[in-house]
């Protein structure tokens, strides 16, 4: 979907049949995925549904179980799934309770039984050019013209996904272009430090991850002093020559830790600032993954809903999120990760981190030239957090389907994107599946080739 295109009959039509639907009812459930995406797709649709005047319902979930969809539909008039559902159609049919689908992961199937809304069902690729808050901002401005002002809850979870890192596409560029025209967005540009504090930036700083420096507080002063830069200065206090020379600073200790030019580029992609919230998109999600990821998720779907006191509380959560993943960053660099034939792994006890620390360690620590892989047991099993890189995709690798399969293999299940996948296994399964994982990762490369 070209910049200024309109939107696919198909998700047009579904969405209007979404919206007949929602008006025969007068009480919603809203089930949705736990991290920036999913929160800020439950956010959307909870302030909806507050405007629409429908009583709701939101939990947000690791997973979808076949246990949950039952519990969710037991009684329930009408049921939205948000950034998950359209791999569980067969279990969210057998309920046969109304039910609407806003997911963004490729869907097995299509379904005539329930309102299934997924972007690949339009050609849109739902991995880089649709988050399932996208989905559900489509879905909430179709309900109501005043949920525009929903769009910086829409942007924090394309944020989260990472789907802004090669500029925006598809239905992302289309709420974008739409929120611009009205004046909620703008669009201003990225840089390799963060805006705010600069000390607490680069102490904070994952994207990009620079070794001795983020998780430092001395090695990040050491960086300002070096720069010429007053120590408590904060980033609007820079002169164009002081920042020229953080940035170089910056790209040189990158370039020295082996990082190509193309994950630099992607680190200073475009930011999206919302003048009403006051706050750009990627710090809304980062408060909302810290939510989401301490198991406060609550939390985070306050902060949609605009409590302050819950915008002091993410705060909080994230001081400590950040401390959590530097220190995991930290033992990553230290310890090295265990290196197979095609992929790369490492073990971590904390499961709210795999996913973070799994990405950070592909773009700025491991080997570039293959998947990387956290494992973290907990009761019900060990979670698998997959990622990849654009150019590993070139290379014919699919995470998703490398994910589901292994997983299958060893008695276990999972899924995702091409380019970020994830599965639980059973206990004392996990050598096998990473066996099997190494093998098909090495086919999908000679399939390619
Ligand atoms: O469930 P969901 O689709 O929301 O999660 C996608 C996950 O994949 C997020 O944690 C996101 O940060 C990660 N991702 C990534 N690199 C990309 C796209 C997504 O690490 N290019
Ligand atoms: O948990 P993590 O952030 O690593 O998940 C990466 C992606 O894989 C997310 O889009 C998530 O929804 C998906 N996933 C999945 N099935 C699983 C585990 C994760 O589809 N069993």
């Amino acid at each position: 979907m070209e910049a200024g295109a309109l939107l696919p009959d198909k998700l047009l039509s579904r969405i209007s049949i979404a919206k007949e639907e929602l008006e025969r009812h007068s009480e919603v459930r809203i089930v949705s995925h736990y991290d920036a995406d999913g929160i800020s797709s439950a956010g959307v649709l909870c302030n909806a549904m507050l405007r629409a005047g429908k009583r709701f319902h939101a939990t947000m979930t690791k997973g979808l179980t076949d246990q949950l969809v039952q519990e969710a539909a037991e009684g329930c008039e009408l049921i939205i799934f948000s950034d998950m559902g359209s791999s569980h159609l067969d279990e969210i049919e057998a309920t046969g309770c109304r039910a609407i689908v806003l997911d963004h992961h490729a869907p097995p199937r299509d379904s005539e039984k329930i309102v299934h809304i997924n972007p690949h069902l339009a050609d849109i690729d739902g991995m880089t050019s649709a988050s399932a808050s996208a989905m559900c901002m489509l879905f909430a401005v179709n309900l109501d013209e005043r949920n525009w002002d929903l769009l910086h809850l829409a942007f924090a979870g394309i944020s989260g996904d990472r789907q802004a890192i090669r500029g925006l596409s598809g239905i992302n560029q289309w709420l974008f272009e739409q929120g611009a025209q009205r004046g909620v967005v703008e669009a201003v540009p990225g840089s390799l430090y963060r805006p705010g504090r600069l000390l607490d930036g680069l102490y904070a700083s994952t994207d990009p991850y620079l070794r001795g420096v983020s998780g430092s507080r001395e090695g990040a002063r050491a960086l300002l002093e070096e720069a010429g830069i007053n120590v408590d200065a904060s980033s609007r206090d820079l002169d164009e020559a002081q920042g020229r020379k953080l940035s170089s600073l910056i790209a040189l200790r990158l370039v020295e830790q082996g990082v190509p030019a193309a994950t630099m580029e992607e680190a200073v992609h475009e930011r999206y600032f919302f003048p009403r919230a006051g706050m750009e998109a990627g710090e809304l999600a980062s408060l909302l993954n810290a939510c989401g990821r301490s198991n406060n998720e609550g939390m985070g779907l306050a902060l949609a809903l605009g409590d302050p006191k819950a915008l002091e509380g993410a705060r909080k959560l994230r001081a400590d999120y950040v401390n959590e993943v530097m220190a995991g960053l930290e033992r990553i660099a230290r310890d090295g990760v265990t290196a197979m034939e095609n992929i790369q792994y490492f073990v971590n006890e904390n499961l709210g981190l795999s996913g973070i620390l799994c990405g950070v360690t592909m773009q700025y620590l491991g080997d570039r030239d293959k998947p990387t892989i956290a494992l973290s047991e907990h009761d019900e099993g060990v979670k698998i957090s997959s990622r990849g890189t654009f150019p590993l995709l070139e290379q014919g690798i699919d995470l998703a389907v490398a994910m589901r399969e292994s997983a299958a293999k060893v008695g276990g299940f999972g899924g995702g994107h091409r380019i970020a996948a994830g599965a639980t296994v059973p206990k004392g399964r996990e050598d096998e599946f990473l066996a099997v994982l190494d093998a098909m990762i090495g086919e999908q490369k000679k399939k390619e080739a």
